[in-house]
C-alpha cells in the first residue's frame, strides 16, 4: 500500500480531534468554582470551532463528555449538561448560517430527554449543510463504540447477511460512529495530560498526537494555528519509508 504523502505546512489536516482538558485547573488557579472553568471552556469551543473553519479544517471532533465523566459529583454533571443545553440553543443559528454540519458521537440518547431532542433537531437541521463538520463526543467511550460495532457485525452474521470471514478492518471501521468522516489526522490533548482517556482509540491508529500544556479555556486561534504548524512539520509514514 502506498504511503500517503506528508502534508506541507500549507495543507491543513482534514480531521482534527481535541481532548478539551483542564477546565477545572483553570478555575482552581483563579480560586473560582470548577463551573467557571467549564463556562470559559464553552467560550473556547466557540472560538476554536470558528478558527478551525477559517483554517480549512474539514472536521473538528471535540471530546465534551466521556462515558466515565458520570463519576463526577452530581452537581458538576448537572452544570455540564446545563452548559451543553445553553451551547446548543445559542450556537445552532450560527452553525446553520455558516453551513456547518453538527454530528454527535457517543451514547447521547442516555442524556436527559430534552437534550436528546435538542441534539436530534440540531443534527437534522444541519445534516445537509455543505461546509465543515463539527463533531461533539457526548457520553462517548471508544471501547463502547468498538464493542457496539462488533455487536452490529455479529448481528449481521447471526442474521445470515454477512459471513464471519468478512469481518475485517474495513467492515469494523464502517460500523463505527465515525464511518462517514475522513481519517483522523491530528489528535490534540490540552492541559499537559498525556493519555487518551478512552477517546477515538480505533481512529487514532495513525493520527499524529500532540499534547500541549495550555489549559482548554486558554486555547485560542493562535494555539490551534501553532498545533497545525507542528502537524505540518511531522513526517507521517503509515508504516512505509
Ligand atoms: C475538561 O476539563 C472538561 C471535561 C472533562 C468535561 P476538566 O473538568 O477535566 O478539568 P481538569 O482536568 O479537572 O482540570
Ligand atoms: C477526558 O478528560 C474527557 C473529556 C475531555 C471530555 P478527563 O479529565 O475526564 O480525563 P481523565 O479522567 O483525566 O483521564
Ligand atoms: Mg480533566
Amino acid at each position: 500500500m502506498a504511503a500517503k504523502p506528508a502534508p506541507s505546512p500549507e495543507t491543513p489536516p482534514r480531521h482534527v480531534a481535541i481532548i478539551m482538558d483542564g477546565n477545572g485547573r483553570w478555575a482552581k488557579k483563579r480560586l473560582l468554582p470548577r463551573i467557571a472553568g467549564h463556562k470559559q471552556g464553552v467560550e473556547a469551543v466557540r472560538r476554536v470551532s470558528r478558527a478551525a473553519r477559517q483554517l480549512g479544517i474539514e472536521v473538528l471532533t471535540l471530546y465534551a463528555f466521556s462515558s466515565e465523566n458520570w463519576r463526577r459529583p452530581e452537581e458538576e454533571v448537572r452544570d455540564l449538561m446545563g452548559l451543553l443545553r445553553h451551547f446548543l440553543a445559542s450556537e445552532l443559528e450560527e452553525l446553520i448560517s455558516e453551513g456547518v454540519k453538527l454530528k454527535v458521537i457517543g451514547d447521547y440518547k442516555r442524556l436527559a430527554p430534552d437534550l436528546v431532542t435538542m441534539i436530534d433537531q440540531a443534527m437534522a437541521r444541519t445534516v445537509d449543510n455543505p461546509g465543515a463538520t463539527l463533531v461533539i463526543a457526548l457520553n462517548y467511550g471508544a471501547q463502547a463504540e468498538i464493542a457496539a460495532a462488533a455487536r452490529k457485525l455479529a448481528g449481521e452474521v447471526a442474521a445470515g447477511r454477512m459471513s464471519a470471514d468478512a469481518i475485517n478492518e474495513a467492515a469494523l471501521e464502517n460500523a463505527l460512529e465515525t464511518h462517514d468522516l475522513p481519517p483522523l489526522d491530528l489528535l490534540i490533548r490540552t492541559s499537559g495530560e498525556q493519555r487518551l482517556s478512552n477517546f477515538l482509540l480505533w481512529q487514532a491508529a495513525y493520527a499524529e498526537l500532540l499534547f500541549v500544556d495550555t489549559l482548554w479555556p486558554d486555547f485560542d486561534a493562535d494555539t490551534l494555528a501553532e498545533a497545525i504548524g507542528q502537524f505540518g512539520r511531522r513526517q507521517r509514514r503509515f508504516g512505509g519509508l
